[in-house]
C-alpha cells in the first residue's frame, strides 16, 4: 500500500485555500450580519418612533378627554341651572296666575280704613243651611270659598260641645246703608262706634260672620263670657277665622261676636305672633293672599 505523505509544497497551498476560504466565508458572514444589524437598528428606530408617536397621541387623547369632560360637567351644570331658571319661572308664572285670579280685596283693611266699590258683590255666594242660623226665617249667605271652612269650624266646635249658630253673615252695600241709617235714627252719630258706613263694612266682603251660641237668647251681649267665645279665641284660626275687633282696637267697640276669613295660614301667623289683623302691616297681610284658600 502505497504511504500517504504530503510534502510541505502540497500542504501550504491547501492551507492558504482553505484559509482564503474560511475568510471569504467570514467576510461574507460579517458583511450579511452587518446588513442585518442595521435592518434591525432601522426597525428598533421605527418602532421606538412609532411608539413616542403612540405615548403622544395617548397623552392628547387623555388631555382631550380631560377637556371634554371637563366641557361635560360645566355643560350639565349650565343645563341645571337652566331648568331651575325656567322651573322658578314656571313657579312665579303659576303664583301670579294665582294671584291674578284672587280676589284684592279679601284682605284689605276695611273698618274706615278702605273703601269697597259700592258695586262690590262676591263672585260666588252660598245659601248657610239653616240648621246653623240662630234665625231660620232669614236666610244668610257667604262666599261660597269660605264656606267649606266656616262649616269645619263650627262642626269642630260641635265636637268641643260648644253650639255656634251664625247671626250674620254677607251684607250687600245697600243692606248695610239701610242698617246703619236705622242705627243713627236710634244712636246718632253714636253708631259709628259699633256700625260701618257702607262700603266700609267687612260683612260686604262675604267672608264674615257674627256669630251668637246658647245661653245669651241668641243675642250678641255676653258673648265674650260664653265657652264659644273662648273656644272661638283658641281655634278660629285653624279655620282661618280671626277677631277683627279686640278689646281696645282703633275702630269700633270690642266685638268679640265678629270673626272674618283670611285665610288659615295667615290666621295662623297672627294667631303665633299675638297680632291682630288690624294692627299688621299691610304689606305683610298681602303675602298671604295667594293662599288665602290653601
Ligand atoms: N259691626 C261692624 C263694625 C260692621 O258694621 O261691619
Ligand atoms: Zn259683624
Amino acid at each position: 500500500m502505497k504511504k500517504l505523505s504530503l510534502t510541505l509544497k502540497e500542504v501550504v497551498p491547501a492551507i492558504i485555500i482553505v484559509a482564503l476560504a474560511l475568510t471569504g466565508y467570514g467576510f461574507y458572514k460579517y458583511s450579511t450580519l452587518k446588513d442585518e444589524n442595521a435592518t434591525l437598528q432601522a426597525r428598533v428606530v421605527k418602532l421606538e418612533d412609532m411608539l413616542g408617536i403612540t405615548e403622544k397621541d395617548l397623552a392628547r387623547t387623555a388631555g382631550e378627554k380631560e377637556g371634554l369632560s371637563q366641557e361635560l360637567t360645566a355643560e350639565k351644570e349650565r343645563v341645571g341651572s337652566l331648568v331651575e331658571e325656567v322651573q322658578d319661572i314656571a313657579g312665579t308664572v303659576g303664583v301670579l296666575d294665582k294671584l291674578s285670579k284672587t280676589d284684592k280685596e279679601l284682605l284689605q283693611k276695611y273698618s274706615k280704613v278702605y273703601f269697597l266699590n259700592e258695586h262690590y258683590v262676591p263672585p260666588r255666594l252660598t245659601a248657610i243651611p239653616l240648621t246653623h242660623l240662630y234665625n231660620e226665617g232669614a236666610p244668610l249667605q257667604i262666599h261660597s270659598n269660605v264656606w267649606p271652612y266656616l262649616e269645619d269650624l263650627i262642626t269642630d266646635a260641635a265636637d268641643d260641645d260648644v253650639t255656634l249658630w251664625i247671626n250674620s253673615a254677607y251684607r250687600s252695600f245697600g243692606t248695610q246703608a239701610s242698617l246703619k241709617a236705622g242705627y243713627t235714627i236710634v244712636y246718632g252719630t253714636g253708631a259709628n262706634a259699633f256700625s260701618a258706613d257702607q262700603g266700609y263694612s267687612e260683612h260686604q266682603l262675604g267672608t264674615t260672620v257674627d256669630f251668637t251660641t246658647r245661653g245669651i237668647g241668641g243675642g250678641f251681649d255676653g258673648f265674650s263670657s260664653t265657652p264659644a267665645y273662648e273656644w272661638l279665641l283658641q281655634n278660629a284660626h285653624k279655620h282661618g277665622f280671626v277677631l277683627s275687633y279686640p278689646k281696645g282696637n282703633a275702630y269700633y267697640v270690642f266685638e268679640p261676636w265678629h270673626w272674618r276669613f283670611v285665610g288659615k295660614k295667615l290666621a295662623t301667623y297672627l294667631y303665633d305672633n299675638e297680632q291682630n289683623f288690624y294692627d299688621a302691616d299691610q304689606r305683610k297681610i298681602n303675602e298671604y293672599l295667594v293662599n288665602i284658600f290653601d
